[in-house]
């Protein structure tokens, strides 16, 4: 079973780059070796019912001490690019205080990449922020932003060149609202004022480190990942259409929009006039710096009808879900990506960082039949065809994930790998969607 392209696709061309992806905390484990700091999902992990079943990182997928043979398993899938994240814990256990261990882990894994003929894109902020940092007020505290930069510089002037591709931030509607507006994730706040402010404080941090990362790898391409759930009306009324408007740019447009236009959507800010962040002369200008490419993470939509104030509010429908419930909805893929195209002169080339399907089916007899999550990748790959067909700059994608991991707030009851993980043996599996990427893959090399 594989997938299915139509013939002379240009997603089968040289040149279109297709990688997996993971993130430090949900793999690594050994979250106390070689120095490394506690993070905020440590902490957040050891405060009862935050996590469910109160599962952690300390071990995760044991990566850490099973570098060597993980990297093997990503040559086999016939990749081009691997997407990993750093653990900021690891690099800077105290202020100031550079962790030679923590380069040297990231060294080998750089180093292995290449070996195997396989890019390193490497993303310097997935949601571990060091606890230290946190006690400090964390990205409510403008201070991080600046800290953000000074480990920004210190990674880049490391590995330079080396890294094809770096990305500031992943997700930084999940670290600012998801963890300080809607508490769900570390920190665990749950207050507007602080979600828009460390909103804030993070896309500053992304432009404020920019120019010392190009400095210090001028080759390499610099970006930041952001993650959309794009609406759609619950009927075709002028209301509804409005309330979609608004859920987007609320959503991952609140990211974009700045990005692009130095401007935060101006229907949100006037709506949450009260909760709005402090910001300083100049900061939308340093975070409307240029960047070389963005990276978007998709996996659902929602349907959204307007309430009695004209706001957006979420419908439900039977649609076909995945495992974690998200409705399965590719086309949303193709018309979000074209609605940025659409709007933004200044959009630099796509990636697509980020897409894929929980899906937990168990072994059986030693083999995983994923089949929902095959024919998942199957029609998302077909959405990203259609955008590219419609002029869209989509340049590369990436399945999240390599392997099952620890799904932060539901720890590892929701499996996204294409390669499954028993957590008691650390045995890797390759589940059928595992060999149809691999024969995917492999059939288009040979084209
Ligand atoms: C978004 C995040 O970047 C990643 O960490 C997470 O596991 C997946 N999406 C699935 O929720």
């Amino acid at each position: 079973m594989s997938f299915e392209l139509p013939h002379n696709s240009s997603l089968t061309k040289p040149g279109f780059i297709y990688g997996v992806a993971t993130a430090a905390f949900q793999i690594e484990g050994a979250n106390t070796a070689d120095g490394r700091c506690e993070s905020i999902w440590d902490r957040f992990c050891a405060t009862p019912g935050k996590v469910l079943n109160g599962d952690d990182g300390s071990i995760a997928c044991d990566h850490y001490h099973r570098l060597e043979q993980d990297l093997d398993l990503i040559q086999s899938l016939g990749v081009d690019a691997y997407r990993f994240s750093v653990a900021w814990p690891r690099i800077e256990p105290a202020p100031d205080q550079w962790n030679e261990a923590g380069f040297e882990f990231y060294e080998r894994l750089i180093d292995g990449l290449i070996t195997r003929g396989i890019k390193p894109y490497l993303t310097l902020y997935h949601w571990d922020l060091p606890q230290y940092l946190e006690d400090k007020g964390g990205w409510i505290n403008r201070e991080t932003a600046y800290r953000f930069v000074r480990y920004a510089e210190k990674i880049t002037e490391r590995f330079g060149n080396k890294v094809v591709s770096y990305c500031t931030f992943n997700e930084p509607l999940c670290t600012a609202f998801v963890g300080y507006r809607w508490g769900i994730h570390a920190p665990g706040y749950a207050d507007h004022k602080l979600g828009y402010q460390a909103a804030h404080h993070v896309l500053l941090a992304h432009g404020l480190a920019l120019p010392y990362m190009r400095k210090n790898a001028p080759e390499a391409e610099h970006g930041i990942v952001l993650n959309f759930t794009p609406a759609y009306p619950y009927q075709d009324t002028a209301a509804d259409i409005e309330a979609v408007e608004y859920s987007d740019d609320a959503d991952g447009f609140w990211f974009l929009h700045p990005l692009m236009t130095a401007e935060y959507p101006a229907r949100v800010v006037q709506q949450d006039a009260v909760f709005m962040p402090v910001i300083l002369p100049g900061d939308l200008e340093i975070i409307a710096r240029p960047i070389d490419f963005l990276g978007i993470n998709y996996y659902s939509r929602k349907v959204v009808k307007a309430n009695a104030q004209g706001l957006p509010e979420q419908v439900h429908n039977e649609h076909p879900k995945t495992d974690i419930g998200w409705e399965i909805y590719p086309d949303g893929l193709t018309h979000l990506t074209q609605k940025m195209t659409r709007r933004y002169a200044r959009l630099p080339p796509l990636l697509i960082t980020e897409n894929g399907a929980a899906d937990n089916t168990e072994p059986e007899n030693g083999e995983i039949n994923d089949t929902m999550r095959v024919h998942y990748y199957r029609q998302h790959l077909l959405a990203v065809h259609n955008a590219v067909e419609s002029g869209v700059d989509i340049r590369g994608y990436f399945a999240w994930s390599l392997m099952d991991n620890f799904e932060w707030a539901y720890g590892y009851s929701m499996r996204f790998g294409i390669v499954h993980v028993d957590y008691q043996s650390q045995q890797r599996t390759l589940k059928k969607s595992g060999q149809s990427w691999q024969h995917f893959l492999r059939q288009r090399i040979a084209k």
